[in-house]
């Protein structure tokens, strides 16, 4: 169920960034794509927070330079009061954490960036995702894009997982602010989906299948899963790309 970031969020972040130092970061949801991110700047610590330990040993895995003493790779939920209590950052990463709080700790979204709010020294940058599973879409790409994300997220809940929930913008935005953070910057990016997304969230969906116990669903789904490759390769050979939905990226400081 991975969002697949698009690299020029990461430079829009740089660019909100400017001369500042990033000082001590922390990236609160972390994973591959903002672990590497984060391990290249120039940073005086850099403290990364997973939920999940199997993410944890995969990011560890797969960073290119061995962590310096200074730098931790931490196992832990913000649902727990403890996790780097007293402990404040010049620099927080959000990214993608708030569709996936969904997946550890259901219904603390609401206080996510209160909890997040006192380990802010400087700078907050949120980066998420429109959703687009939920509600109906619109265009022939719209729908299938979603149709896409229904199936995967379908499947998730029939092997007993629970999908992701997105959250606009403007809901972010609203939570942050009660959270007494100000904000400096928000932006949607339009989201232009390849075939390489589509062949991720099909992948993903086949790994669930085979946690499905009722076999002849799993059979049906996987034919369902051709389906929707074959229909998304034509769509995208004919518009180049399904352009539908946004990710976002806000910057906030403590207010
Ligand atoms: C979609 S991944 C983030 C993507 C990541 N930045 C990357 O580069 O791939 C979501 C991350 O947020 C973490 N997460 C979700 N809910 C959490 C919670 N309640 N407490 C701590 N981490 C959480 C997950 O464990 C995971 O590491």
């Amino acid at each position: 169920m991975t969002q697949m970031i698009p690299a020029p969020l990461f430079g829009v972040i740089e660019r909100l960034q400017g001369d500042l130092p990033w000082g001590s970061l922390l990236d609160a949801g972390t994973g591959m794509k903002s672990a590497l991110w984060a391990g290249g700047l120039r940073t005086e610590r850099w403290t990364a927070v997973t939920a999940d330990p199997g993410h944890l040993a995969e990011t560890r895995a797969g960073l290119r330079e061995p962590l310096r003493p200074q730098d931790r790779l931490v196992a832990g939920n913000w649902t727990d009061p403890a996790l780097l209590a007293g402990e404040v950052h010049d620099t927080v990463l959000a990214e993608y954490l708030l569709g996936a709080v969904e997946g550890f700790s259901p219904y603390f979204q609401e206080r996510l960036f209160a909890r997040l709010r006192p380990l802010v020294g400087r700078r907050l940058y949120v980066v998420g995702l429109d959703p687009y599973v939920s509600g109906s879409a619109e265009g022939e790409a719209g729908r299938l894009v979603q149709a896409i994300g229904r199936f995967r997220d379908g499947c998730a809940l029939l092997a007993g997982e629970t999908p992701y929930r997105e959250f606009p913008a403007e809901w972010a935005l609203e939570r942050l602010e009660q959270a007494g953070m100000r904000i400096l910057f928000a932006q949607r990016f339009p989201n232009h989906y390849t075939m390489e997304w589509v062949e991720m969230q099909l992948a993903t969906s086949q790994a669930l299948m085979e946690r499905i116990a009722d076999r002849g669903l799993a059979r049906a789904l996987s034919a369902q899963a051709g389906k929707l490759r074959r229909k998304a390769s034509a769509m995208i050979g004919r518009l180049g790309c399904l352009a539908y939905g946004a990710d976002y990226v806000v910057a906030a400081e403590p207010g």
